[in-house]
């Protein structure tokens, strides 16, 4: 009969074997995390408020991505004391449910962007973006004036939103029918945005960019940027449910 330190001797020295029972170890563990998923219907807790971006600011986030924003900037605030304070309820899992690719990002060289939606005002965004220097003068964000001289091409906005929809965001087929007017709506001071609200509440309609006879990159980007956080209710009754549910962290 062979003791314990004779039997575990055996298993590491045969490669064969140590091979066999790491695998059967991992495999267990395997099952053990993922199984639960197949019958759990969603891994994201609903939150009120949330819902899908308006086709003005799919297009700004689109913008953002394609600048690159997410190389200096994260969208996500971790439940740590010291970024709580500095940017407010760290975020939900159901903040970025509609966000596809989701920008929550790994690094900072700039701020988080996950609640700057209504810290500045749009004149602030503007000014801020053409040149970032003019307002802190400090800073080492490159300067995007161009925004402001391009307009921004609404063309493909209905394809924009049904690709989102396959991919699970709730577009309704009058969304996807709307989605050019409702993307001009939304800039325009003088268009009735009252159906845009309806189907997209806490939408912002009005002119973004200081330019009213336009539709530039600019109004489409501080769309997004004015409605970051800002979906979500986090301290309101129903949010605090959600939260307990999650329990402690
Ligand atoms: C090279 C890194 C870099 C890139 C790329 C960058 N930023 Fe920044 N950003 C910064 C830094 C640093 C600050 C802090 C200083 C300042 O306010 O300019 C900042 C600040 C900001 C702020 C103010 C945040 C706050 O809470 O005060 C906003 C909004 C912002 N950036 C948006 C953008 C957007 C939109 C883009 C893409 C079009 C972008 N940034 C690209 C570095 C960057």
């Amino acid at each position: 009969m062979l003791n314990v330190a004779q039997r575990h001797k055996k298993l590491e020295r045969n490669i064969t074997l140590l091979a066999s029972c790491a695998f059967v170890a991992v495999v267990i563990g395997g099952v053990v995390e993922i199984a639960p998923l197949f019958w759990i219907d969603n891994t994201i807790e609903k939150v009120e408020g949330m819902r899908a971006y308006t086709p003005l600011e799919q297009a700004g986030r689109d913008i953002y991505v394609r600048e690159g924003c997410y190389t200096c900037h994260s969208q996500m605030i971790r439940p740590f004391r010291d970024e709580v304070e500095r940017y407010g309820h760290y975020s939900l899992a159901a903040e970025s449910m509609y966000d596809h690719p989701f920008q929550w990002g790994s690094k900072r060289t700039g701020p988080d962007l996950a609640r700057v939606g209504g810290r500045y005002s749009d004149e602030w965004h503007v000014q801020h973006l053409i040149d970032p220097r003019s307002v802190v003068p400090e800073s080492v964000m490159p300067t995007y004036a161009f925004l402001k001289n391009t307009d921004l091409d609404a063309r493909d906005t209905g394809a924009s939103l049904t690709a989102l929809r396959r991919v699970g965001v709730p577009y309704t087929d009058r969304d996807i029918e709307q989605a050019e007017t409702d993307l001009k709506v939304q800039a325009d001071p003088n268009a009735d945005a009252t159906d845009l609200q309806v189907r997209y509440p806490k939408a912002q309609a009005r002119d973004f960019d200081g330019d009213p006879e336009r539709l530039t990159e600019m109004d489409a980007l501080v769309a997004y940027l004015q409605i970051l956080g800002t979906l979500v209710d986090v301290n309101s009754a129903a949010a605090q449910e959600e939260l307990a549910q999650e329990g402690p962290r």
